[in-house]
């Protein structure tokens, strides 16, 4: 059956149909929307409603084929920790995972939706039992869910985008080797780590496009248009504008490097057989000209740009102008194809 991911932004959408044919997954559909008075953010009535009525005009100028959708929950809005518990069956499980979670989540266990999976069992630790708990803010999965029926969607489930981008471009059980995900979007970046194909640790941090280009804007002098302009055609390029851009943006990636470095390290203490060798960039910024060059020679990992549609069958973008190649823009569709995957 269909079904489409939906990575709901600020005021972008993302959706990617996926289709199951015989072993292969096929992507239907992919496109994105963008409309600046969009305020996902806001709990106002008004801006719920014109979210939702947006959403529903998007999809259905799209064409996409299937009401059935998975959509992402915002980081901000989700806890998730790995716990680690001594071996016990279900139902003992159960009952014990309220007061774990009490421990864990800094929100009233009334206020949010609590969910947990068991991951894998640790033999060398006594055999205790990986559990990995989520909480998702109960207010905000009802707004989502209204934002999506306003739609005329059908919501099939909804995960945290990190979890989303886990399936989508960590490492798998089968092929253990711990990755390093880094979601580069507007006004944040995501550090998660996938291992033998688990999202174990994930991390925040406040450094994003939308910096980078008021960066520019100041140092430069520039309007923010002009500036965000100059940072996607030269980004880490030293040779384009006397390198004044490169010099901008160079401390807020070694920045960033940094956070990169502390988690992999932090994790390695954790699941020292780990054995971290590559990291993966996505989202809007990890098109930037020079970025992965730039990683490259200040990560000691293998450093790839994102192509979620790697192992798939794709019918091209619908859009009038002719569709750019899909490699282009496919790290922007990381979030919606690994929700997609989760339910095809
Ligand atoms: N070619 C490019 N080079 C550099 N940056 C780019 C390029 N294309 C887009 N960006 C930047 O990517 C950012 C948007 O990224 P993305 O679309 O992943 O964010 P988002 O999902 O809307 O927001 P967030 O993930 O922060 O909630 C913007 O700051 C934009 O300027
Ligand atoms: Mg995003």
């Amino acid at each position: 059956m269909p079904i489409l991911g939906l990575d709901l932004g600020r005021n972008t959408i993302r959706a990617v149909e996926l289709n199951r044919k015989k072993d292969q997954i096929v992507v239907v559909k992919y496109n994105a929307y963008q409309n600046p008075k969009l305020n996902l953010e806001s709990d106002a009535k008004d801006d719920v409603e014109m979210y939702g009525e947006s959403l529903g005009e998007f999809i259905a100028d799209a064409g996409f084929s299937t009401p059935y959708v998975v959509t992402g929950l915002d980081e901000t809005y989700v806890y998730m920790r790995i716990v680690k518990l001594p071996p016990m069956n279900d139902r003992e499980l159960k009952s014990s995972i309220n007061y774990e979670a009490e421990q864990y989540i800094p929100l009233p266990l009334s206020e949010v939706n609590l969910s947990y999976q068991k991951l894998d069992v640790d033999y060398a630790d006594k055999g205790k039992v990986n559990i990995q708990l989520v909480a998702a803010r109960k207010n905000i999965l009802d707004k989502y869910i209204n934002i999506i029926k306003k739609a005329k969607l059908i919501p099939r489930a909804i995960e945290p985008e990190t979890i989303a981008l886990g399936r989508a471009l960590g490492d798998t059980p089968e092929a253990p080797a711990g990755s390093i995900i880094v979601d580069m979007g507007y006004s944040r970046s995501i550090i998660i780590i996938t291992y033998a194909g688990f999202v174990r640790f994930t991390r925040s941090v406040q450094i994003g496009g939308d910096v980078m280009s008021k960066s520019i804007q100041q140092t430069l002098g520039l309007d923010y248009n002009q500036a965000d302009e100059y940072k996607k055609v030269y980004g880490l390029d030293k040779n384009q504008v006397d390198g004044k851009i490169y010099n901008v943006l160079k401390p807020i990636f070694d920045n960033l490097t940094e956070e990169i470095r502390r988690a992999s390290i932090f994790f390695t203490k954790q699941y020292p057989n780990a054995n971290i060798k590559r990291v993966i960039l996505t989202g809007g910024t990890a098109q930037m000209p020079g970025l992965l060059l730039y990683m490259a020679n200040n990560l000691d990992l293998e450093v790839e740009i994102a192509n979620p549609f790697r192992f798939v069958s794709v019918v091209p973008k619908v859009s009038t102008p002719p569709a750019p190649k899909i490699t282009d823009e496919a790290p922007i569709y990381s979030t919606a194809f690994g929700l997609a995957l989760k339910e095809v």
